[in-house]
């Protein structure tokens, strides 16, 4: 497994770093069939496995079931887990105990929080005080979806990029290894990307942070909201949705079950 050294190195040598979410046992045993350097479970499950209209509604016990899956497909992957809403905000001790929670229950390698205000540095601080590997998230973070009134980009004026980098600074000094930039100007990404040592991970950010992410069902069209910066590689609902419909068909032209399903057939014939 590549592990958070080799992942610096990658970072030295300019390779370009894979992420990509995952949900479900299967899903992860294809992205590591893939190659592909760390899974992330979001909490874009919130969306794209429980139907929500946000990220709001996923809890710890969410991200922890769904982990232990990813973990079971992917055993040789680098995990990271996503902190849920409320599962960090509270106080450290709560939040160093939903970070363990992930690691030693979910099989997680390191967890992920958003934001990079001061109670969140202090939160990363507790987190990696306790040798989990922490990882930031700045920019378009969906759980301040109310405070931004909707999934906008992030940090266009020179006021908020100049914070941004601020905070990103912060959460390096805090001892995160890596942040993800999310849903900001390309040129905000590559400075961040250039003043940090620790690594970058972009999600609508452009060409120059250390990697990217995507969720994984936007590269399938398995989602109802196709962001612009999201590539669809192919439209899996329309796949789906077809061979559904002749399934069905055959079932009703009782075409199926055909011979070769059935065990014990009563007659040859037929
Ligand atoms: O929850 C998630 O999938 C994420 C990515 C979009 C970065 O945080």
């Amino acid at each position: 497994m590549i592990g958070i050294l080799e992942l610096k190195t990658k970072k030295e040598r300019q390779e370009i770093i894979t992420m990509i979410t995952a949900y479900d046992y299967y899903a992860a045993k294809l992205v590591e069939k893939a190659g592909i350097d760390i899974i992330l479970v979001g909490d874009s499950l919130g969306m794209v496995i429980k139907g929500n209209k946000n990220t709001l509604g996923v809890s710890i016990e969410d991200i922890v079931y769904h982990t232990k899956a990813v973990r079971k497909g992917a055993g040789d992957t680098f995990i990271i887990a996503d902190l849920p809403y409320m599962s960090f905000h509270v106080n450290i001790e709560e939040t160093k105990k939903n970070s363990a929670k992930l690691i030693v229950e979910g099989g997680a390698d390191a967890v992920k929080l958003e934001g990079g205000s001061p109670s969140r540095i202090d939160m990363i601080k507790g987190i990696v005080d306790c040798e989990i590997p922490a990882v930031g998230h700045l920019g378009l973070t969906p759980q301040s979806i109310h405070k931004f009134g909707g999934y906008k980009v992030q940090a266009k004026q020179e006021k908020e990029a100049e914070r941004l980098i601020k905070q990103a600074i912060e959460i390096e000094k805090a001892g995160a290894f890596m942040l993800v930039l999310e849903a900001i100007p390309e040129k905000l990404a590559k400075q961040v990307t250039d003043e940090l040592k620790i690594i970058t991970i972009g999600i609508g950010a452009g060409r120059y942070t250390d990697g990217q992410v995507l969720v994984y069902n936007d590269l399938f069209g398995l989602s109802d909201y196709q962001p612009k910066f999201a590539k669809q590689y192919i439209d899996l609902a329309d796949i789906i949705t077809k061979n559904l419909m002749k399934y069905a068909q055959d079932v009703r032209d009782k075409k199926f079950p055909e011979k070769e399903h059935i065990y014990y057939p009563l007659t040859d014939t037929e």
